[in-house]
């Protein structure tokens, strides 16, 4: 594998993205949802470096893996927290075909939310297969066509605690199958 971000590159952005966040919702108290299993490593560095009163909760988006309906999404796990009247923020490892957070936003078209804005640790934005807003918030714009593992990126469930994030390369595929 072959290093992409370094954690102390990481940890900058980071600092840098809470920070604007906590300035433009300074007041707002914003429900901040992590889409699993991704957010969590991005979501807890960020959340420490948020300077105002936030709240979170979860929700879990899969897709059908069967026969012709693969690519479709369904809602594996709801939120906790009644939406509506919120400010909501989605807090995303990273936005590749666009067709989770089209999920989301069309789930959140129907809740009588006051506003819905992203914010992403990657965006891979000429990967889109599904014509979305651009994510208010981005870490790092990745423009290569790269698979990522580390910092809550997996391969076959494999890797998420990595501190840095790396770009696989054609001979690490497979390695998690022994
Ligand atoms: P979507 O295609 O924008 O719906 O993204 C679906 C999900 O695929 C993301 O939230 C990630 O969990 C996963 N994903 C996409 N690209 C990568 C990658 O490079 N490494 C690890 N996971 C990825
Ligand atoms: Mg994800």
């Amino acid at each position: 594998m072959k290093l992409l971000y370094s954690h102390e590159e990481i940890m900058k952005k980071v600092k840098e993205t809470g920070e604007q966040i906590g300035k433009d919702y300074k007041g707002k108290n914003p429900l901040c949802i992590g889409v699993l299993k991704g957010c969590t490593i991005f979501m807890s560095h960020l959340l420490v470096n948020i300077p105002t009163p936030v709240e979170i909760d979860f929700m879990t988006v899969s897709s059908y893996k069967h026969g012709s309906e693969s690519g479709e999404l369904k809602l594996i796990q709801d939120l906790d927290t009644v939406s509506a009247g919120r400010h909501i923020l989605i807090i995303e490892d990273i936005i590749d075909s666009g067709k989770t957070l089209d999920f989301l936003h069309r789930y959140f078209e129907t809740k009588q939310v006051k506003s819905v804005e992203v914010v992403t640790f990657v965006n891979k934005e000429n990967r889109r297969k599904k014509d979305i807003p651009k994510p208010k918030y981005t870490c790092f714009d990745c423009n290569q066509d790269p698979f990522l593992i580390g910092f809550g990126f997996d391969y076959k469930e494999r890797y998420r605690n990595l501190p840095n994030v790396y770009l696989m390369e054609e001979s690490d595929f497979g390695e998690g199958d022994v």
